[in-house]
């Protein structure tokens, strides 16, 4: 019987973990007191880019466990020119990743962002910590991640955003099982797949120990 409930478990929070692999829902709430977007708001235009001005229009968004941020309508941000926008406006148009939500703040490689004048009165775009850096009509902002409970949700890191060192760590060590058989030195594809293969080995690592603490627990209560 025990056995039965600690396997059930283990499965049950397994599969939660899955569920949970991506961050709750939330409202993109510009925080910018003391600059002229004290009461601005985060939202998408028509053109699809991210704008922050004095209206009652906001944005919601998710941020998926690869890291990237999917808005409501199902679109994943991407950054061209370090300016974010949901569709390509440039040849330098790429997914942008990785988003991360820490004490409440959303963050974009580890850093809040920039508002930049769009040339129109009131109205700023929103830009990555890199957009128009340095110019003065800049304002930094930041990004507070606000769940349905007006409360700011949990932070999150993706499955992907995690410490190098302990990539690098397990990549080599998967490297050099799969290259001992073969002549061929370390091409970037091979050097790349081994890399992946160790990430999902540290987080099915994770959720495996996370599954037995949780079954332990359980078992105990039981
Ligand atoms: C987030 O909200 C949108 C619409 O409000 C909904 O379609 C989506 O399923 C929600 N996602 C989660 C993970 O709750
Ligand atoms: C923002 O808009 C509201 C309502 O239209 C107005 O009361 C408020 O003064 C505006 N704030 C700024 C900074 O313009
Ligand atoms: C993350 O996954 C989404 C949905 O599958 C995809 O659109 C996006 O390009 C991915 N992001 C990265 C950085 O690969
Ligand atoms: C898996 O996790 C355990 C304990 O959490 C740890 O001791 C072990 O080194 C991890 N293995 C890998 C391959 O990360």
């Amino acid at each position: 019987m025990k056995f039965l409930v600690t396997f059930f478990s283990v499965f049950v929070f397994g599969l939660l973990q899955f569920a949970a692999a991506d961050s709750s829902n939330f409202t993109l709430e510009c925080y910018a007191p003391g600059t002229a977007l004290f009461d601005g708001h985060i939202y998408i235009g028509d053109d699809k880019k991210i704008y922050i001005a004095n209206v009652t229009e906001t944005a919601k968004g998710i941020v998926l466990s690869n890291g990237s941020l999917e808005m409501d309508d199902g679109k994943v941000i991407g950054i061209g020119k370090n300016y974010l926008s949901l569709e390509a406006d440039s040849s330098s148009f790429e997914i942008a990743y990785p988003f991360t939500i820490e004490k409440g703040i959303l963050k974009l490689y580890g850093e809040d962002f920039h508002a930049v004048p769009s040339g129109k009165d009131g109205i700023y775009v929103l830009g990555s910590i890199n957009a128009a850096a340095g110019r003065d009509d800049v304002i930094p902002i930041q990004i507070k991640a606000i769940g349905d409970d007006d409360t700011a949700v949990s932070d999150y890191k993706g499955d992907s955003v995690e410490s190098t060192s302990s990539y690098s760590l397990l990549g080599s060590q998967t490297f050099d099982s799969s290259a001992a058989s073969s002549a061929s030195a370390a091409t970037a594809s091979e050097v790349s797949s081994s890399k992946s293969s160790s990430k999902n080995a540290a987080v099915a690592n994770f959720s495996y120990s996370h599954g037995c603490f949780f079954s332990l627990l359980i078992a105990m209560i039981v």
